[in-house]
């Protein structure tokens, strides 16, 4: 029989996102669903009850009529207690629960031998997972607001100008943690015209900062700062010292500060003290999105915009719903990926099948027995860890690729002139030079890939393809070959001519077009 998906309004103070959007209402229906929406509920996100009509729901006049007639609830924020006791027993609710830090709610969702589906559960190291990642697409809009909030705060451009009423300096914004907030605050920042630098302990998102057109600031003090899937760990107390340092520092300088980093399970790290607070130039503005895990930075105030020493600190704690359109959009979205998941069949049904890791993952109450947290999941390929006595080489600007040690080095080349000394033994002297431009190109050819930043291998390899349109020589020499002795041209008969001809116009596209599209590609990594 087919289910019936309710969203009801949201109840949390000040919360204008819906679950559900009426483009994905249309698509739930597709996959064999009945949806049912309480009256208002997308008001906040420019969604009118007649929009849902015409999508093909039903608008229910009250809470408590859609709850009782739910089987499935999609929500935003994790349910009041009011909610739950509207709830009906056995009823299906997919939405944020944050179990952790929630463990009442979980004892009333089970009493209702509810089955609880968390997406901020989910896990996120799965790549079949981002589809349904909320905590993703949450942040995105929410790092592009706080910039937004920034501008809104901040008395000038962003870009700099020359005008004839006077010339404009750019803004310089500092973002601290480079996560999925972090980058879009930096992708954004960067399009507005600001001089971006960014900081974060783990070394290896500096590529993805450089990408987005931003400056990647390190911190003075080698230690690796990945605390494992993905997230960051707490540091030692030297490394906090230099972070602080070189924070006082960004802070002198820059007119804005976009403090997103943050410790899963930990309180938000202090980056941002009173004094720094203090030294920054009258009129700028800290946006600190940490702020409802207890702030990045001294002086914020949760939840409002203060100012303080002149300084602008924004602390709101509801970003993504100050773009309500945009973030249900994407939410929606990603509850409509994983109902598909839940629903195969296209036929209406859920199936919360446990041998799918994403939906155990996802999965925390199930018929009312709580099954958070879900056992850790076996990566296949997991890459393997460099060896932890081993540290970091200093300075090294080529991304995370690292050369061969020197003993291996040794060996590849040993093996590699023995069997040089066997071919030359046995093989005839024609087939001998052919392969030592053989050994020679594979031998530049892996130095070079080797010394380009891994993020550059596509243009490389469209740069290569082009270069590759040297062959065009032979079907230069053909068509015009070169004269012999007495001075008369050696013409080939017509259909090699043919040939030669149009070989060379295809070898011409290959080489005018790789270059193109290499310089087109390039131009995208520069800023
Ligand atoms: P994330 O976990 O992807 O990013 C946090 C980043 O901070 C990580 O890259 C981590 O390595 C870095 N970090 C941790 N400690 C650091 C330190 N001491 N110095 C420099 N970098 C450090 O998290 P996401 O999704 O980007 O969210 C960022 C923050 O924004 C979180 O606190 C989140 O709760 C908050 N947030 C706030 C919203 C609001 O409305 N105010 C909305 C969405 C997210």
């Amino acid at each position: 029989m087919a289910l019936l998906i309710g969203v009801p309004k949201e109840t949390a103070a000040g919360e204008k996102r819906v679950a559900t959007v009426p483009e994905v209402v249309e698509k739930l229906i597709k996959l064999g669903f009945s949806v049912a929406v309480e009256s208002g509920a997308g008001d906040g996100a420019n969604c009118a009850d007649d929009t849902y009509r015409a999508a093909g729901a039903e608008v229910v006049p009250t809470a408590a009529a859609l709850w009782a007639k739910a089987d499935i609830v999609f929500k935003v924020r994790p349910p009041s207690p009011a909610e739950v006791a509207l709830m009906r027993e056995g009823g299906t609710l997919i939405g944020f629960v944050w179990p952790a830090q929630n463990p009442e709610l979980m004892q009333q969702l089970a009493a209702k031998r509810a089955t609880v589906l968390a997406i901020d559960a989910l896990p996120r190291q799965l790549s079949r997972a981002q589809k349904m990642d909320a905590l993703t697409s949450q942040a995105g809009v929410s790092g592009y607001r706080a910039v937004i909030e920034a501008a809104n705060a901040f008395g000038r451009f962003f870009n700099g100008q020359i005008t004839a009423a006077g010339k404009v300096p750019p803004a310089k914004v500092f973002i601290a943690g480079a996560g999925v907030a972090g980058l879009a605050a930096i992708g954004t920042a960067a399009n507005l015209g600001a001089i971006v630098r960014a900081n974060d302990t783990r070394a290896e998102v500096a590529d993805q900062v450089v990408s987005l057109g931003g400056e990647f600031v390190k911190v003075d003090y080698e230690e690796e700062g990945s605390g494992g899937g993905g997230y960051a760990k707490v540091m030692s107390e030297g490394f906090q010292a230099a972070q602080r340092e070189m924070y006082a520092k960004q802070a002198r300088e820059v007119d804005i500060i976009i403090t997103t980093a943050l410790i899963p399970g930990k309180p938000a790290p202090k980056l941002l003290t009173a004094e720094m607070v203090r030294s920054m130039r009258p009129g700028s503005v800290i946006v600190d999105m940490a702020a409802e895990q207890g702030g990045n930075c001294e002086l914020t105030e949760p939840g409002q915009a203060v100012v303080k020493h002149g300084v602008t600190i924004v602390g709101y704690t509801d970003l993504a719903s100050r773009l309500a359109k945009q973030s249900s959009t994407l939410y929606s979205n990603n509850l409509l990926r994983l109902t598909e998941e839940l629903c195969k069949t296209k036929d209406g049904t859920v199936n919360v099948n446990f041998e799918d890791d994403a939906i155990r993952g996802l999965t925390v109450i199930k018929e009312g027995t709580v099954t958070w947290p879900a056992p850790p999941i076996k990566m296949p390929a997991a890459p393997p860890k460099p060896p932890a006595a081993a540290p970091a080489p200093k300075g090294h600007g080529h991304g995370s690729s690292e050369p061969m040690s020197a003993q291996s080095l040794a060996i590849v080349f040993g093996v590699g002139a023995l069997l040089f000394l066997l071919v030359g033994a046995y093989a005839p002297a024609s087939f001998l030079s052919h392969f030592t431009v053989f050994v020679l190109a594979c031998f530049v050819g892996y130095m070079v890939v080797w010394n380009v930043t891994p993020a550059l291998h596509t243009p490389l390899m469209s740069v290569t393809n082009a270069i590759s349109s040297i062959i065009a020589i032979g079907a230069l020499v053909q068509v015009a070959p070169p004269l012999d002795a007495a001075g008369a041209a050696n013409r080939p008969n017509a259909l090699i001519l043919g040939l030669a001809v149009v070989a060379l116009a295809l070898t011409a596209i290959n080489m005018f077009g790789g270059f193109a599209v290499t310089r087109r590609m390039l131009a995208m990594f520069r800023k």
